[in-house]
C-alpha cells in the first residue's frame, strides 16, 4: 500500500488519511454530545447509551449500526448541530449467545429526543428483528419528541408504534426506561411485552407535572406522578422495578433467558438429570389446619420449582395474584397463582388484567402454563362493578380459554364459584388438573352456602347457633373436598403435596408435543 499521496490534486486523500478518517469519525460518535454531557449525565447517577449496552450484551459482541446518521431538520438553527447517530445507538449484538437488537437513546444528544432520523434507524432494527426472529431491546432515555422537527418527529413515533403493534406475538419486545419518558413517547414501551424502570431515575406520564397542575390544580411531583414506584405499585404500567440501572439490566437479561427469541421456538430450556429431588415433603407442611388461614403461595411456587428459579412479573402490583416465570426440570414455565397472604387471593378488576396480559405472552410465545389455585371468589363492591370487573374478570376467562400451551392446574385449597371456572378449570381447556386432599371445590364457601340454603331451618331452630354450625359441618363434608369434582373427572388425580413436582414434571413431558389450534378466524374480540 502507498503512503504517498498522489500527485495529480492534492485534495484527493491517501488510502491511509481515509482510514484516520474514518476512525476519527468513530471516535467522534462515540462521544456523543460531548464530554460535558456525558460527565452530567454520570452526575445524575445515569449511565450513558453506549455504557448500558455494553452491560447489557456479551462481551464484544455489539455490532452499530448507523453510526453516522444525521438528522435532516433544518430550523431553529439545528441544521449547525449535527451530531453522529443523532441521539439513538442502534445495533445487534447477543445476550447469553443468544441474537437481540438493541436501540440505546442517548440523552446526551438534544436530550435523546426524537427526530425522523433517529426513528428510522430503530425502524430498521425493528425490521431486521422481525425478519430474524430475535428480541428487540429498547432502552429510553430521551425527551420527546424532537420539538425542532414538528411533525416530522411525530411521524416516526408513530412508525415505530406501528412496528410494535406488528411485532406483538412475534418476536418479544422489552422495554427499559431509564430517564424521562414523556408525551407519546410512553406508547411504544406500552406496546411491548415489558416494561422495566430505575427508581427515582426513570419515570413516564402522558402529561407532566406542570400540565397537571394547570388541568386538575393537582401539585405532584414528577416521581409521585410517574415514577418507577407509582408505575410498579399503582398502574401496574410497569413489570419490572429496579433500585439502578446495572441491576435493570441484569433482570433484562434474566427475562431473556425464559422466553423464546421468536413465536416459532421453543423457550430456552436448561439441562436436567432426574437427581431424586422430585419429593419435596416441605409442600405438606405448608397449608394450615384452618381453611381460613393465609400462608404464602410463594412458598408452594419454590416448592415445586427447580432451585431459586422464580422470577416474578409485576411484583408489586395486583399481589393477590402472582405470576412470573418458573423452571421445573430445566424447563420454562409461567405461573398464575392466587395469593392467599393478600386479600385472601380474591380475584379483583387488578390482578384480572394482570393474569390476562401474563398468560396471553405465555401462550404467544410457546411457554406452558401452571395455575395454583386458592381462590375464594371475586371480589364484591361498587368499586369493582363500577370499574368493570365483568369485562376484566372475562378478561382472564378469555385468555385462558384461548391459550393453547400446555396448561395444567393444581388446586391447593379454595376453588369457589366463577373463579373455579376461570382458574384454568378442565372446563376451559385445561390438559391436566389436579387437586390437593386440602381442596374446597363448591359453589361457595360453606358459611355462606349454609346460611343461604338452610336459613328457614337456622332462623326456626330453638339454638340457631347450633344449627348453622351442624349444617355447616354438613356442607364441608359433602362440598369442601376435591372428591366430588374427581369422581366427575374434572379433577385428574387427586396428589399429595409432596409428590407435585414429581407430577408436574411428567405431565409436562406428557404435554410435550401438544397440538391445538384455534377456529380458523382473523382474530378474537378479548373483552377489553
Ligand atoms: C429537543 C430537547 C428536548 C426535545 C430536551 N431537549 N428535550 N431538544 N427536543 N423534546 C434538550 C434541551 O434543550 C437540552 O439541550 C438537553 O436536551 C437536555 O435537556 P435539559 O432540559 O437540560 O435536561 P433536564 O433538566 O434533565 O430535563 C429533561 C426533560 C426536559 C425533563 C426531558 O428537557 C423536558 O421537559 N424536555 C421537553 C419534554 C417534552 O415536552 N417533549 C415533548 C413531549 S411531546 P442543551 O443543548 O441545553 O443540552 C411528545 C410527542 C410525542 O413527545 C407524540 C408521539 C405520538
Amino acid at each position: 500500500m502507498s503512503t504517498e499521496k498522489p500527485k495529480t490534486a492534492s485534495f484527493v486523500k491517501t488510502t491511509h488519511e481515509k482510514i484516520e478518517e474514518l476512525e476519527r469519525l468513530n471516535e467522534e460518535a462515540m462521544l456523543g454530545g460531548g464530554q460535558k454531557r456525558i460527565d452530567k449525565q454520570h452526575d445524575k447517577g445515569k449511565l450513558t447509551a453506549r455504557e448500558r449496552i455494553d452491560l447489557l450484551l456479551d462481551e464484544g459482541s455489539f455490532q452499530e449500526i448507523g453510526k453516522f446518521v444525521v438528522h435532516r431538520g433544518k430550523d431553529f438553527g439545528i441544521d449547525k448541530q449535527k451530531i453522529l447517530g443523532d441521539g439513538v445507538v442502534t445495533g445487534y449484538g447477543t445476550v447469553a449467545g443468544r441474537l437481540v437488537y438493541v436501540f440505546s437513546q442517548d440523552f446526551t444528544v438534544f436530550g435523546g429526543s426524537l427526530s425522523e432520523t433517529y426513528a428510522e434507524k430503530i425502524v430498521k432494527i425493528m425490521d431486521m428483528a422481525m425478519k430474524n426472529g430475535a428480541p428487540v431491546i429498547g432502552l429510553n432515555d430521551s425527551g420527546g419528541a424532537r420539538i425542532q422537527e414538528g411533525v416530522n418527529s411525530l411521524g416516526g413515533y408513530a412508525d415505530i408504534f406501528y412496528r410494535n403493534t406488528r411485532a406483538s406475538g412475534v418476536i418479544p419486545q422489552i422495554s427499559a426506561i431509564m430517564g424521562p419518558c414523556a408525551g407519546g413517547a410512553v406508547y411504544s414501551p406500552a406496546i411491548t411485552d415489558f416494561i422495566f424502570m430505575v427508581e427515582r431515575t426513570s419515570y413516564m406520564f402522558v402529561t407532566g407535572p406542570n400540565v397537571v397542575k394547570t388541568v386538575t390544580q393537582e401539585d405532584v411531583t414528577s416521581e409521585e406522578l410517574g415514577g418507577a414506584s407509582a408505575h410498579g405499585a399503582k398502574s401496574g404500567v410497569t413489570h419490572f422495578t429496579s433500585t439502578n440501572e446495572a441491576t435493570c439490566i441484569q433482570d433484562i437479561k434474566r427475562l431473556l433467558s425464559y422466553v423464546p427469541s421468536n413465536c416459532e421456538e421453543e423457550p430456552p430450556a436448561l439441562p436436567y438429570e432426574v437427581n431424586g429431588d422430585e419429593v419435596r415433603m416441605e409442600l405438606d407442611e405448608i397449608l394450615p389446619d384452618n381453611p381460613n388461614q393465609p400462608y404464602d403461595i410463594k412458598e408452594v411456587i419454590n416448592g415445586i420449582g427447580d432451585k431459586d428459579s422464580f422470577f416474578e412479573v409485576h411484583e408489586n402490583y395486583a399481589d393477590n395474584l402472582v405470576v412470573g416465570f418458573l423452571r421445573i426440570a430445566g424447563k420454562s414455565v409461567g405461573v398464575v397463582a392466587n395469593q392467599p397472604m393478600s386479600l385472601a387471593g380474591v380475584l379483583d378488576n387488578d390482578c384480572s388484567k394482570k393474569g390476562a396480559r401474563f398468560v396471553r405472552f405465555c401462550d404467544a410465545f410457546n411457554i406452558p402454563l401452571l395455575v395454583l389455585v386458592d381462590v375464594p371468589g371475586f371480589l364484591p363492591g361498587t368499586d369493582q362493578e363500577w370499574n368493570g370487573i365483568i369485562s376484566n374478570g372475562a378478561k382472564l376467562l378469555y385468555a385462558f380459554s384461548e391459550a393453547t400451551v400446555p396448561r395444567i392446574s393444581v388446586i391447593t385449597r379454595k376453588a369457589y364459584g366463577g373463579a373455579y371456572d376461570v382458574m384454568n378449570s378442565k372446563h376451559i381447556g385445561a390438559d391436566m388438573n389436579f387437586a390437593w386432599p386440602t381442596a374446597e371445590i363448591a359453589v361457595m364457601g360453606a358459611q355462606g352456602a349454609a346460611e343461604i340454603i338452610f336459613r328457614k331451618e337456622i332462623t326456626e331452630a330453638d339454638d340457631p347457633n347450633q344449627k348453622l354450625q351442624e349444617k355447616i359441618d354438613e356442607y364441608t363434608e359433602k362440598f369442601a373436598n376435591p372428591y366430588k369434582a374427581a369422581e366427575r373427572g374434572f379433577i385428574d388425580e387427586v396428589i399429595l403435596p409432596h409428590n407435585t413436582r414429581a407430577k408436574l414434571i411428567r405431565a409436562f413431558a406428557m404435554l410435550e408435543n401438544k397440538v391445538d389450534n384455534m377456529p380458523r378466524k382473523k382474530h378474537g374480540n378479548i373483552p377489553l
